[in-house]
């Protein structure tokens, strides 16, 4: 697809085979993108959304990494950024949520959520910080609203949000003088596989929770992704955008 928003630019968008990560590489491929779509097993998924981008005219490869190991994270931006001799964009949307009560967070409960959701935070932005077009670069990472509002069990799931929101935050400084900009968004509750035992379990209380009266979609998040991404999101960095429909 040589036209849109995106024409020309490549990007890399972790976490692209599910959920939101794969709604934004759609998104991204479908205003003009060449999208790589990082994923770590689910190789059937990942091949049903690089399908449904070729199907769109749009141009897409797949890549498997696991992103809490800095020695993939980083091959993973490299590959990314040789397919196709440029790196523009980088969406980190990979990430686990394994809620667990207090009594049962023990080291290893901790060093998986940090591991998935932080230090491949870390390591993809630095990874990615030479190769990207600068000035111009993207970076836009997945925090959450329960960095906010968390609830019971999300205790390390929700710390981990908030050192990414912390992360671009600190981040934007290092990056803003060669015109870079890294942001994140937080969603509330968006119908993925992630929160298909919330929704299931909860749904009506959730609904009831946002003005909107609905829960969230991940076409609800690709658009505000999108739009960081987008040369007309330039002058916002450091900021955690929450997309969660006004819930209370
Ligand atoms: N859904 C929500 O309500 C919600 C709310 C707030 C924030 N978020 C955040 O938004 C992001 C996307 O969530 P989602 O709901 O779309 O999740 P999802 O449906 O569970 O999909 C998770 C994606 O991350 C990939 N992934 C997980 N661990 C990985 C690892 N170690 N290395 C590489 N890839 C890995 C998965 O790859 P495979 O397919 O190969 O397993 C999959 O593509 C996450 O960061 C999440 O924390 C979600």
């Amino acid at each position: 697809m040589k036209t849109g928003r995106f024409a020309g630019k490549v990007a890399l968008i972790t976490g692209g085979s599910r959920g939101i990560g794969a709604e934004i590489a759609r998104r991204l491929a479908r205003e003009g993108a060449r999208v790589t779509v990082g994923y770590r097993g689910n190789r059937v998924a990942a091949e049903a959304v690089q399908a449904e981008i070729a199907a769109l005219g749009a141009e897409a490869r797949i890549a498997a990494a696991d992103v809490a190991d800095p020695v993939a994270a980083q091959a993973l931006v490299e590959s990314a950024h040789a397919a196709h001799g440029r790196l523009d964009i980088l969406v980190h949307a990979a990430g686990i949520a394994p809620y667990l009560p207090l009594e049962r967070c023990d080291a290893a409960h901790y060093r998986t959520v940090f591991d998935t959701n932080v230090l491949s935070t870390l390591t993809l932005t630095r990874a990615a910080a030479p190769l990207l077009t600068a000035p111009g670069g993207r970076v836009v990472h997945l925090s959450s609203r329960l960095v906010w509002a968390p609830i019971p069990g999300s205790a390390v799931y929700a710390a981990s949000k908030a050192a990414v929101t912390a992360l671009t935050l600190a981040l934007a400084k290092e990056l803003g003088p060669r015109g870079i900009t890294i942001n994140a968004v937080a969603p509330g509750v968006i119908e993925t596989d992630m929160t298909e035992a919330i929704v299931a379990e909860r749904g009506e209380a959730i609904r009831a929770m946002t003005p909107l009266g609905r829960i969230g979609k991940p076409e609800d998040v690709a658009g505000v992704v999108a739009f960081l991404a987008s040369e007309d999101a330039g002058w916002i960095t450091g900021r955690t955008i929450r997309a969660d429909g006004g819930m209370a």
